[in-house]
């Protein structure tokens, strides 16, 4: 059959409530145009984020009652390490609340001022943990990576020669760790390939370098593996998942992704004398080692989830319904991203918008848009989120993009379809939309609660956009 159809049924419903278009002009008015200030019952269709969102199976739910809160021992939390341990065979497997705290952590013993941690693309709470030491944030990402129209099947691999050269130029012993973020979830939720992770831990383990993954969304990416990658078609989710995180000394995980749950983290590594620094600033600040910054419950759902997340159906299900708007958006002639990634799709607004110069955020003028027209909320990702530089200047971000994340299991094709519909009705207006302004912002991480408004000028007067991607 063409159709592939949710691999579930809906036992429980939450309402959606409707607003008109005055009411959201409105809305987003008193919201200083920031999305992430606006009240979710607000949003029609929230495509916010894929992290904590998802809708948790019946078997989660039952996991949730089982749930043991006893403070040490507890049988939730032996039932998670084996579900960690299973798909992940690292030696220490600490619980974190979420996965920007298994990064504090980690930073916090590994890397040092004035420092280097590699990626392929920095997560955005990751390169704040990282800066926020004092180190560098470095992203090494393949040029194909950066170029929104590039069809490479692994837009998210590391560019190994520039990683060589890098180690080479600034010396092993100043490069603390070598992450990988899988999928790259800055780099428009494109896939790392097994050939490309296996090729960094060997440049890793030849310079002593500790490799770690970015866990996050493992399962989208080992079905992109299985798909794309040849030599994986017939092995099974789970046995990629293994391969992957076998060439690894440890990863940081946000469980609010493939642990579809709706909190939860950890920090998994094989070395000791890290293990015993991170377990005493675990207990410091999230809580004893065997429930980490988690209720028992959350433990249960987290174990249960990561039983869900490698089976066939649901990624068929998962990646077919993100690559669905991709394509439908694509075939109206909207700039994406492509290829579609796993837990996402990226409007291209530097090419939507192409009347809007980087430095007028075109992305948070798209994302305002989505919002006033069709009660959609989707997150810029470009100059509003990465312009600022540490020095305190602004730069246009690599690209400009508004990412729409799907939230697991939460939203039928027929939600989907609206997306389209109003993408296109907006595409079809894109002349008529204004850049903005920040009119406040915090030293960091802006785009959470800066403050924006309209420009006024007449872009066709402006400079066209000549920001490179
Ligand atoms: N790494 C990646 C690749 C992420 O996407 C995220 C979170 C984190 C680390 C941090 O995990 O939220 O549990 O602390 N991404 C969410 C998003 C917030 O919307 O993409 P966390």
């Amino acid at each position: 059959m063409k159709t592939i159809i949710e691999p579930f049924r809906i036992k429980s419903v939450e309402p959606i409530y409707m607003s008109s278009r005055e009411e959201r002009e409105s809305y987003i008015k008193d919201a200083h145009y920031n999305l992430f200030a606006l009240p979710s019952q607000r949003v029609l269709i929230d495509l916010l984020t894929d992290s904590g969102t998802s809708g948790m199976s019946a078997a989660q739910w039952a996991g949730i009652m089982i749930g043991d809160e006893s403070y040490a021992g507890s049988p939730s939390y032996l039932r998670f390490e084996k579900a960690v341990r299973h798909l992940m065979p690292f030696r220490y497997i600490i619980p974190t609340h979420q996965g920007r705290a298994a990064e504090r952590i980690l930073f916090g013993v590994a890397v040092k001022k004035g420092q280097y941690v590699l990626n392929n693309t920095h997560f955005d709470t990751t390169r704040a943990n990282i800066e926020s030491l004092g180190a560098f944030a470095v992203d090494l990402v393949i040029d194909e990576g950066l170029d929104p129209s590039s069809m490479h099947p692994f837009k998210g691999d590391m560019n190994t020669e520039k990683l060589t050269a890098f180690i080479a130029d600034k010396g092993a012993e100043n490069i603390p760790l070598c992450m990988i973020t899988i999928t790259n979830n800055s780099g428009g939720g494109q896939p790392v390939s097994l050939e490309n992770i296996r090729a960094v831990s060997k440049i890793c383990k030849k310079h002593h370098i500790p490799f770690f993954i970015d866990a996050c969304r493992f399962a989208e990416n080992a079905w992109f593996i299985k798909m794309r990658e040849d030599g994986y078609k017939n092995t099974p989710v789970s046995d990629i998942v293994r391969e992957i995180f076998s060439l690894a000394d440890g990863c940081t995980m946000s469980a609010k992704k493939d642990g579809i749950a709706n909190m939860g983290g950890w920090l998994a590594l094989n070395n000791p004398a890290w293990e015993e620094q991170c377990r005493n600033i675990l207990i410091l600040t999230e809580g004893f080692p065997t429930y980490g910054g988690l209720s028992g419950r959350d433990l249960e759902a987290i174990a249960q989830g990561l039983e869900e997340v490698v089976q066939d159906d649901y990624l068929h299900y998962r990646i077919a319904s993100t690559e669905y708007v991709g394509r439908h958006l694509h075939e109206a002639g909207v700039p994406v991203l492509l290829p579609v990634g796993g837990h996402a799709v990226y409007l291209d607004a530097r090419a939507f918008l192409p009347h809007i110069p980087s430095l007028h955020y075109p992305g948070q003028s798209l994302a305002v848009a989505l919002y006033i027209e069709g009660g959609i909320r989707g997150c810029e990702i470009g100059t509003v989120m990465f312009g600022r530089q540490p020095n305190g200047t602004e730069q246009p971000g690599k690209m400009d993009l508004v990412r729409l994340a799907i939230p697991r299991r939460v939203y039928t094709q027929s939600h989907m379809d609206y997306v389209v519909e109003v993408i296109i009705d907006v595409f079809g207006k894109r002349d008529s939309l204004q850049g903005m302004k920040i009119i406040e912002e915090p030293p960091s991480l802006r785009h959470f609660t800066a403050r924006f408004d309209w420009r006024t000028e007449d872009h066709s007067k402006l400079e066209k956009n000549t920001a490179v991607g």
